[in-house]
């Protein structure tokens, strides 16, 4: 790879980091509602606007599926999934959490990746594909910090590989 091919790539991934791990990029203030499920607990507030409804979102999760198949750095966790029954419970999830007219019907958080062995570094090559789908879908900043701060908070119950170091 060309030296400044792999600048950029880890450029990238430093951003997502960031995103990921400081809240001061999450722009927008937690309102009034706040809903308690199994694995999601942080205020929700309705992006569903910036993400293009229901419809946007369906066809963001087809854009980040087809980013993770093509990703080698995670795309073997993949190998044996239903990804029929993947796009659609992500789908519902994502469009439940940006606040849109959705329930997000699937296994927990804890329950889906209990077995996978996901790493820290993986959940963060996740979230980078997130973040290039979104760009190529067109979805504004604000919107994507609060949808990758909802990600980050679920983070515990899905990395089950590493130690307190990573
Ligand atoms: C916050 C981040 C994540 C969210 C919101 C999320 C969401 C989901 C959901 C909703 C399912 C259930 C799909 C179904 O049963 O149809 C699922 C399953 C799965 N997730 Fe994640 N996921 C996240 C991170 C990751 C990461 C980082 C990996 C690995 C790189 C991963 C790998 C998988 C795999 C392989 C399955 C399928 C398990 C199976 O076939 O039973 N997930 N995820």
């Amino acid at each position: 790879m060309l030296p400044h091919l792999k600048v950029r790539r880890s450029l990238a991934l430093a951003s997502a980091v960031m995103a990921l791990s400081l809240p001061a990029l999450v722009l927008a203030a937690p309102s009034a509602a706040s809903i308690q499920r199994a694995d999601i607990k942080l205020p929700i507030q309705n992006y569903i606007g910036a993400f293009g409804g229901p419809a946007g979102v369906k066809a963001l999760i087809n854009t980040f599926v087809g980013y993770v198949a093509a990703d080698p750095h995670i795309n073997y966790y993949f190998a044996h999934t239903n990804i029929k029954a993947l796009k659609y419970n992500l789908t519902q999830q994502v469009c439940e959490i940006v606040g849109g007219p959705c329930t997000y019907t699937g296994p927990t958080m804890t329950a889906a990746h209990q077995n996978l062995q996901v790493t820290t570094a993986a959940f963060n090559y996740l979230a980078q594909d997130m973040i290039k789908a979104m760009d190529k879908r067109g979805i504004a900043k604000p919107a994507q910090n609060y949808l990758l701060e909802q990600l980050a908070a679920m983070e515990p119950q899905v990395v089950t590989a590493n130690g307190p170091l990573g």
